[in-house]
């Protein structure tokens, strides 16, 4: 099929998306990752919690799609060290829960579809941790 990697990821974020547990299941899995990370959302409510990653990953998705990136561009300002000072090597936690999540709640989950995600994901991931 003519489908590229960032489509197909779409559609299993679409899958996702429709699991009503999906993003608390993440921020379950990711402030489990680590306390320092834990500690960073001690004053941050559900909905934000929401709004971080629903965004958060739409934004992810329609750079690999080559849309505009002034979103991550003001993203990596936001999460930089004169911001909210979030650690490069946070983001690879950040995927890893991303992706326990995904292979929990996307039926049609794949050690392939797993791959195609963490691709997708890597280009506009990278342009964030360089604002750091
Ligand atoms: C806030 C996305 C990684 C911690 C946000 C927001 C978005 C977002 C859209 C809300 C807007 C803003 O404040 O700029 C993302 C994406 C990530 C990512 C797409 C991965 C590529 C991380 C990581 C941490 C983190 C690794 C580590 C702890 C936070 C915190 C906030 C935030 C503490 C503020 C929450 C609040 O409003 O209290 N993020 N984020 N983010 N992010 Fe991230």
């Amino acid at each position: 099929s003519g489908l590229t990697d960032a489509d197909i990821v779409f559609q299993s974020y679409g899958r996702c998306n429709s699991s009503a547990t999906f993003y608390d299941d993440f921020y379950e899995a990711f402030t489990g990752k680590s306390p320092a990370i834990a500690e960073k959302f001690v004053n941050t409510n559900m909905t934000r919690q929401q709004v971080m990653l629903r965004g958060g990953i739409k934004w992810l998705l329609t750079y690999a799609l080559g849309m505009l990136d002034a979103k991550l561009q003001e993203l990596g300002k936001s999460h930089s060290r004169g911001g909210l000072n979030i650690l490069p090597e946070w983001y690879d936690l950040w995927v890893e829960a991303l992706m326990e999540t995904v292979a929990k709640h996307d039926p049609k989950y794949t050690t392939e579809l797993d791959d195609q995600w963490r691709r997708v994901m890597k280009p506009g991931i990278d342009l964030i941790k360089s604002h750091y």
